[in-house]
């Protein structure tokens, strides 16, 4: 026997819906050659050949055996041991075997009660796809496409055989995965079987109801979608629960402990747990089909190789909101789960990065209703309230969500790891974890001072002074949140003012924060009183619009309800210093915050020296204003912006890499950049997964001679999540790769 794939005989034991389906997508998928089919149903295996499912019908299964290179096993898992014991003395050395039960253990147990092991060229497999129907009638060739099948290799498992059942399982479409045996029957367990379990058992209970009739009669939707699965095949699921017994009652221990709180939590009208449950449950529900979709939390950054094509755009005009802004989203959800009582956030940035400090919130146990159009309700759990998560918190490309809260659980009784995407996990975390360990602190980093970052809970903090090196919001808030924990006073002097979210929010909550010039002190073991919030629109998504509007000609537009903290107008000042002409209007103050509407027409520019103080009243918005400076007349210096290359990216030798690819010359300093008045051409940039860069080259499109294409622009979204809708009303013309 040659076992070559080319040709190979394929023997499907079982023809039920499983072995069937199998056999009629290889036979869809015209690789294999040719397909005999056994069944111990005679009438099976006559259909299967009527239908065209397999190509001879086998008698026996020593007939089956002579005939097919490679036999799967197709039958439900209790057949397995007596289908093993008939086949071995009809087995050659180059048979490949492989099988398609839902429980790998009792297989695994089956083949060493007959041969005595696992035999090498046995490949232990389960595809995750099924259907409540049964028999080869229902047989689909599409069955297992885009589908996962695991398989369970051991490492004495012969490569050949392996490398032949995954070439099969990728022909009928599907995505072949590999665990340990324990591993699969313990996640199928909670996956597969519980539910099944459940949806039987609900049938089966109001079945029995006497007024069953009637219940069927009114049972709606939701019934019917969530028992769909009790019409599965009985003899299957009794075969399956039988086998997978420890797995399968451990799981049911588990639910029926969380449905007696539910149930409790009913009997005792404890709504604040119910909503717990059920606001985790949505969350969790969303998440888990986005990620199984390959998306993240938010829909839009669906493709970590999305490619935008930036048409040249016309003048920009209109009048527009932007989404809220990421600092205050980030703090609210912080402080309003530490606070007692509930807190109600309006204008909520519903982006990546603070959707990472709500899940990990969630995750710590606080019930968050929301986001719903930018409204979030947080039942506050008070100081000391949050509780030990089940795993790392992944805060996927959000540094303002990991140093804030390296803070405020460097005070927690329990530990805590956080975790982040390739971007995060290549920032530094030292400049947080090493004035946290003066406080007391217990911080391990990862290689490099990088995440992850590990906090032992149940270190007593005690209040330092600490100066600042570098003049960076992220750390003072991080030293203020630990120190609402810490013993005395605990006090931060920032090098150069930055912004004072925390300092304004914690206030807000009604907690007492001295501010003097440049030092900010807090004293640990208040309290913070729930309140309302209204997140004005992120001056640093509006600042993308400040510079388009700027340097196209013809442009005017409004933009309102603008957070124009002074800590984060650096980006008008410097625009102004280079000729713009922006108008700041309708202030007014809101939840200690001042918020403007901002008119802004083109001017043209000029080049400038930008003033050191305006660096980190501007840290976020450089990216864009090296387009304003592409744009003004002579030559714009940066220096003293160090920071900007650990940021999402090195933001300085990004863009002038970007700048190189359209045709314009920089002079990259360690510090800074030189840029001068230039035309922009077209060509192709990488945004190397940082938001700001492909938004600051979606607005050079607006002057370029010809299409940008801007690359690798998901994490757009973890700012800005409708920036190309937006962006697209008031005159940019972007379009996705693909699309005309
Ligand atoms: C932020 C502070 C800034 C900024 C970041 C948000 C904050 O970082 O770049 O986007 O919310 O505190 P640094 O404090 O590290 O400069």
């Amino acid at each position: 026997m040659s076992g070559k794939l080319d040709v190979p005989r394929i023997g499907v034991i079982g023809l039920g819906l499983i072995g069937g389906s199998f056999a009629k997508a290889l036979k869809q998928a015209g690789t294999v050659g040719r397909i005999y089919g056994f069944d111990t149903r005679a009438q099976e295996v006559r259909l299967a050949e009527k239908l065209q499912v397999i190509d001879e019908a086998c008698d026996s299964l020593p007939d089956i055996a002579a005939k097919a290179e490679i036999l799967v096993l197709a039958t439900p898992v209790k057949a397995i041991e007596p289908v093993l014991r008939e086949l071995a003395p009809h087995l050659e050395k180059s048979h490949i075997l492989t099988d398609m039960a839902s429980v790998k253990g009792a297989v695994a147990e089956a083949a060493v009660k007959v041969f005595g092991e696992v035999p090498a060229n046995f490949v232990l497999g389960h595809p995750i796809a099924g259907s409540e129907k049964s028999g080869v009638a229902a047989a689909n060739g599409d069955l297992y496409k885009d589908h996962k099948v695991i398989l369970t290799p051991t490492a004495d498992t012969e490569m050949n055989a392996l490398d032949q059942v995954v070439k099969l399982w990728r022909a009928t479409g599907a995505q072949v995965l590999m665990m340990s045996v324990p591993h699969h029957d313990e996640v199928l367990a909670a996956t597969s079987h519980l539910p099944h379990l459940i949806a039987f058992s609900l049938v089966d209970t109001l079945a029995g109801a006497d007024d069953n009739k009637e219940i069927f009669r009114y049972a709606a939707g939701g019934f019917r979608d969530f028992t769909r699965i009790a019409a599965s095949d009985p003899i299957m699921w009794h075969d399956i629960f039988l086998s997978n017994r420890a797995a399968v009652l451990k799981v049911i221990d588990e639910f029926s402990a969380d449905l007696g709180k539910l149930r409790k939590a009913i009997d005792q009208g404890d709504g604040e747990t119910l909503m717990g449950v059920f606001t985790r449950a949505k969350a969790a529900r969303e998440h888990f089909s986005k990620m199984l979709e390959g998306k993240a939390y938010d829909s839009n950054m669906n493709s970590q190789n999305l490619t935008y094509i930036a048409h040249q755009g016309s003048a920009v005009k209109g009048d527009i909101r932007v989404p809220g802004d990421k600092s205050m989203s980030h703090r609210s959800i912080m402080l309003g789960s530490l606070a007692e009582g509930v807190t109600e956030v309006e204008g909520f940035l519903e982006g990546e990065d603070a959707l990472a400090t709500l899940q990990a919130f969630r995750d710590m146990g606080v019930v968050i209703e929301g986001p719903d159009r930018g409204r979030v309700v947080i039942h506050g759990v008070g100081m000391h309230g949050l509780k030990a998560p089940h795993g790392p918190l992944y805060l996927g490309n959000s540094g303002t969500s990991m140093r804030l809260l390296a803070g405020l659980l460097s005070g927690q009784s329990f530990s805590v790891e956080l975790t982040g995407d390739e971007s995060l996990s290549k920032r530094p975390m030292e400049r947080v974890a090493k004035p946290l360990r003066e406080m007391g602190a217990v911080i391990e980093t990862g290689d490099q001072g990088r995440p992850p970052m590990i906090i032992k809970g149940g270190s007593q903090l005690r209040g330092v002074h600490y100066d600042m090196p570098i003049a960076s919001a992220q750390v003072k808030s991080c030293l203020l949140l630990a120190g609402l924990y810490a013993e005395g006073e605990t006090s931060v002097v920032e090098p150069a003012p930055t912004r004072d979210h925390t300092e304004r929010m914690l206030k807000g909550f009604g907690y007492d924060v001295a501010v003097d010039g440049s030092r900010a002190a807090v004293n640990g073991g208040g309290k913070l009183s729930a309140t309302k919030i209204d997140v004005p629109s992120d001056i640093s998504s509006a600042a993308f619009f400040l510079v388009a509007a700027s340097i196209t000609p013809g442009s005017d537009l409004t933009l309102r309800h603008v957070g124009i903290n002074p800590t984060r107008t650096g980006v008008i000042n410097i625009l102004r210093l280079m000729g713009a002409d922006i108008e700041v209007f309708n202030e007014k103050e809101v939840g200690g915050e001042p918020v403007a509407d901002i008119r802004v027409k083109y001017a043209p520019l000029k080049g400038i020296e930008i003033p050191q103080d305006q660096v980190p009243l501007a840290i976020d918005e450089f990216p864009v204003l090296f387009i304003a400076a592409v744009n003004a007349e002579g030559e714009t210096v940066l220096s003293g912006a160090e920071e900007l290359r650990v940021k999402e990216s090195d933001r300085i030798q990004v863009m002038a890499d970007g700048l190189k690819a359209l045709g314009v010359d920089s002079e990259v300093r360690p510090d800074g950049i030189v840029l001068r008045q230039s035309s922009i051409g077209s060509g192709s940039v990488e945004s190397h997964g940082d938001h700001r860069i492909a938004m600051a080259f979606a607005v050079a499109s607006l002057v370029s001679k010809s299409d940008i294409t801007i690359k690798d622009c998901a994490n757009v979204a973890t700012s800005f999540p409708n920036f190309w809708e937006l962006a697209n009303e008031v005159g940019f013309n972007l379009r996705p790769a693909g699309e005309v």
